[in-house]
């Protein structure tokens, strides 16, 4: 009964923003994972939408677009081209990103924010620009953000909205992050992934 209204409710609020929520796009044939995090404004092909494969953890940062299908032929030759686009498992998608069809997204990838994927990229690796092109593999980049966060300033969840920031947290992440300018938040729900924190109880965290 909750659930069906939760769900009644977001599809109102998807569609006043023209947009159509994903339980409906997985009626409508896509497949989807678990654990999927689409973030907003991000628009999944509703079009052609069964021609699209979304693996297990996959997110889709704010202002993405995949698409499977592609007009320009339409009022010339008639005909729309169409492509299907899977994504693989552990994929973190930078904002605004377009994803175009035909492509196919490797596991544990990271697309830069911004980025055109026009040809595949292939599984471990981090993708950025437009067209996107491999600047290095995923571990590489992992175990250097890894090193980065030892030596920055980090902070816990209390320093989140969802978790009532005050205006002395931000005053303090504001003077912490003066000089440096990067710094990390704690993620409420993934562990520290011991594979590159070997040295978690190091790191010193904003409580
Ligand atoms: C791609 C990304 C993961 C790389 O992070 P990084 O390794 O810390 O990046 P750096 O700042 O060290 O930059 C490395 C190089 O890549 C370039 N670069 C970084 N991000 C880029 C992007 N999105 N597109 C194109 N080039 C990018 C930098 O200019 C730099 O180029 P240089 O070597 O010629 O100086 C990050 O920049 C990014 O885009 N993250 C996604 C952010 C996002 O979408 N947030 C949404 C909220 S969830």
């Amino acid at each position: 009964m909750f659930s069906g209204l939760k769900f009644f409710i977001k599809k109102q609020l998807f569609r006043f923003r023209s947009e159509i929520t994903t339980e409906e796009l997985v009626l409508r044939g896509l497949k989807v994972g678990k654990n999927f995090k689409r973030q907003e404004k991000t628009i999944i092909d509703q079009w052609h939408c069964w021609l699209i494969e979304i693996g297990d953890y996959v997110t889709l940062a704010p202002r993405c677009h995949i698409l499977a299908h592609d007009a320009s032929t339409a009022d010339t030759l008639g005909f729309t081209r169409i492509g299907t686009v899977k994504i693989g498992n552990n994929v973190f998608v930078g904002a605004g990103t377009i994803i175009l069809p035909g492509v196919c997204i490797g596991n544990n990838v990271v697309i830069g924010a911004g980025s055109v994927v026009s040809k595949d990229i292939p599984d471990n690796s981090l993708a950025v620009g437009t067209p996107a092109k491999v600047v290095c593999d995923l571990d590489s980049y992992l175990h250097k953000k890894s090193e980065e966060l030892l030596h920055s300033p980090v902070f816990g969840t209390a320093y989140t909205l969802k978790y009532g920031i005050n205006s002395q947290q931000k005053q303090t992440m504001q003077n912490a992050l003066k000089d440096c300018r990067f710094g990390y938040i704690r993620d409420y729900k993934t562990p520290a992934d011991t594979k590159y924190f070997s040295k978690i109880e190091s790191v010193k965290m904003y409580e």
